[in-house]
């Protein structure tokens, strides 16, 4: 019995009912869902079906995928932040999502390193391979494109999704949550920036510092091939806190406090979705 138990808690968990059973019987760990879980959550809480604003996946490496789009925003849309902030704007693709499916009266802040980052390497002499199979050189690549290219997904946005948006240009490890009054004021942390272990522990200690006692992170390169740093730093956070991971994306997302309990109730307490 107890090895069946072991066997159905590494099951990718399938809808809202069997995440909140889970949670509530592990403190800690990695829970896998399905991502119709957030979409089984979306319908339980919409009569009508539910827009989303999406710009056409970018073809290069670097943004969040088609699916971790609509995963990101779904959560957006059921956490409904008054806040958000996230680590790592690169060419403003995530960023577009967050302003664009988030609420008129909701803030949002990007960090990347902007033009305090110059590189005098040209993009075109980094090889395709090594972008694909070493985190450090695709690293590097980023911040180099990011300087480069711009954030060129924010130029679609309205003048009122503008108004909205904050973007900082600065090194993320020198970041002061206190100095732009973020301290205990933001609802979703989406943490995105280097992928190594200093900066995932340094951006990571400033997302706890945002959202304080209630709130949601996100981080993305979860199982990533090439950004193991971000793997090992998640899988070790839940060795003492529950982490959810989203099947087939490399999103792993921690709840807390009181948004992350009305969070996992969503579609449980009344559900709305017709059990498949
Ligand atoms: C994977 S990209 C972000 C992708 C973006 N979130 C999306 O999905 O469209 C990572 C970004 O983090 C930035 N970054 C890396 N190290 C950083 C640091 N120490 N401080 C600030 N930004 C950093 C890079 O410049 C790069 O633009």
């Amino acid at each position: 019995m107890a090895v069946e138990q072991a066997a159905a808690d590494l099951m990718p968990k399938s809808d809202p009912f069997a995440l909140f059973d889970h949670s509530e019987a592990h403190r800690a760990g990695v829970v896998t869902i399905k991502p119709k879980v957030l979409f089984m959550k979306i319908e339980a809480e919409n009569a009508i079906p539910v827009p989303m604003k999406i710009n056409v996946p970018s073809s290069g490496i670097g943004s969040v995928t088609l699916l971790e789009a609509s995963a990101l925003l779904s959560i957006v849309k059921l956490v409904r932040p008054r806040k958000i902030f996230e680590f790592g704007t690169f060419l403003g693709y995530s960023t577009a999502l967050l302003v664009e499916n988030s609420a008129e009266e909701c803030t949002v802040y990007s960090l990347d390193l902007g033009d305090s980052h110059v590189s005098e390497k040209p993009l075109t002499a980094y090889a395709d391979a090594d972008l694909r199979s070493d985190g450090d050189i695709n690293d590097e690549y980023l911040r180099d494109a990011q300087g480069a290219l711009k954030p060129r997904y924010l130029t679609g946005l309205s003048d009122a999704d503008k108004s909205r948006l904050t973007l900082l240009q600065q090194d993320s490890r020198q970041l002061d949550p206190a100095a732009h009054g973020l301290v205990g004021t933001v609802d979703l942390v989406f943490v995105d920036g280097g992928h190594d272990t200093e900066t995932i522990t340094i951006d990571t200690a400033n997302a706890r510092k945002m959202i304080g006692d209630s709130g949601v992170i996100i981080w993305h390169d979860y199982n990533s091939t090439i950004h193991g740093d971000v793997t090992s730093f998640v899988n070790d956070l839940a060795t003492k806190e529950s982490v959810i991971h989203i099947q087939h994306t490399m999103m792993a997302v921690l709840l807390v406090g009181d948004i992350g309990c009305d969070f996992l109730r969503i579609g449980v307490d009344a559900a709305g979705w017709e059990k498949v």
